[in-house]
């Protein structure tokens, strides 16, 4: 397995609450991972880790290093880094922008004005988050008045559109409905060809429908992290296993 982006003893603290623990996680490339485990367990932390989304919280302390084509991101410029590994909200955050507008606006913060490129960087991303059959009619009407379901696929395409390698997905359908939610996972799966997907998630159905490998948190350690289907069928820890099998959490 080729690991794209890997944590080696990574810690993390919040001001004096530790959150992180020692944890070792390679992400591999053009695979599906998911992080579950119980609230509170520190999956949104590690993930805001991999594009220095923590760098935002002054309290936070991070030790040990991210390794991403082997070089450190602790030492990177974040907002370079952020053009290499996207994000997706777990509540669709469209800005009050048209849907054109919301998907050209990172190619355009990076210093594309060519009318030409953007619109086929637009339409590309569109596609590419399988939302353009249904927009293609009203791009210059605003993202407001699309569905919860399309909102969050335009934040797909709206990350799409800086050509990330490694999208992260913090329980992106968890304000979604059972269809959109279908379209969503139908959606990480085509990603895949393509992109490096990681995915928070509640919904152990869906960690077993959508990846390739999941990683089990508990207490901010990582418990294990192996192939989806051993995880849920024949993990190594106990404790994953009475995770998994909904005995706690
Ligand atoms: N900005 C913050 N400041 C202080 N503590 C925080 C902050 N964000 C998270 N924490 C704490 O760090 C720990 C891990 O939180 P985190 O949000 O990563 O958990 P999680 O696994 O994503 O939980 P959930 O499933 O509820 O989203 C928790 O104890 C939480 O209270
Ligand atoms: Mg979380």
């Amino acid at each position: 397995m080729t690991s794209v982006i890997q944590t080696h003893h990574l810690n993390l603290s919040y001001g004096s609450k530790q959150a992180l623990f020692d944890v070792d996680f390679p992400f591999a490339e053009r695979q599906v991972t998911a992080l579950i485990g119980p609230s509170g367990c520190g999956k949104s932390t590690l993930l805001r880790c991999l594009n220095r989304m923590n760098d935002l919280i002054p309290s936070c302390k991070i030790t040990g290093e991210i390794l991403f084509r082997d070089e450190n991101i602790l030492d990177a410029d974040p907002v370079e880094l952020r053009k290499q590994i996207g994000m997706v909200f777990q509540r669709p955050n469209p800005f009050p922008k048209s849907i054109y507008d919301n998907i050209a606006y990172g190619p355009r913060a990076h210093g594309e004005r060519d009318a030409g490129k953007l619109d086929a960087i637009v339409e590309n991303s569109l596609k590419g988050a399988a939302l353009w059959d249904e927009v293609n009619d009203r791009l210059h009407d605003s993202a407001l008045g699309l569905s919860g379901g399309q909102q969050q696929r335009l934040c797909i395409a709206r990350t799409l559109a800086v050509s990330p390698e490694i999208i992260l997905m913090d329980d992106p359908c968890s304000a979604l409905d059972p269809i959109a939610t279908s379209k969503i996972e139908t959606l990480i799966t085509d990603l895949k060809q393509k992109y490096t997907v990681i995915i928070v998630t509640h919904n152990m159905q869906q960690a077993a429908r959508v990846s390739d490998t999941t990683g089990f948190m508990y207490l901010g350690k990582l418990v294990e992290v192996d192939d989806t289907k051993k995880i849920f069928s024949n993990p190594a820890e106990d404790l994953t296993e009475r995770y998994v099998t909904g005995r706690f959490g």
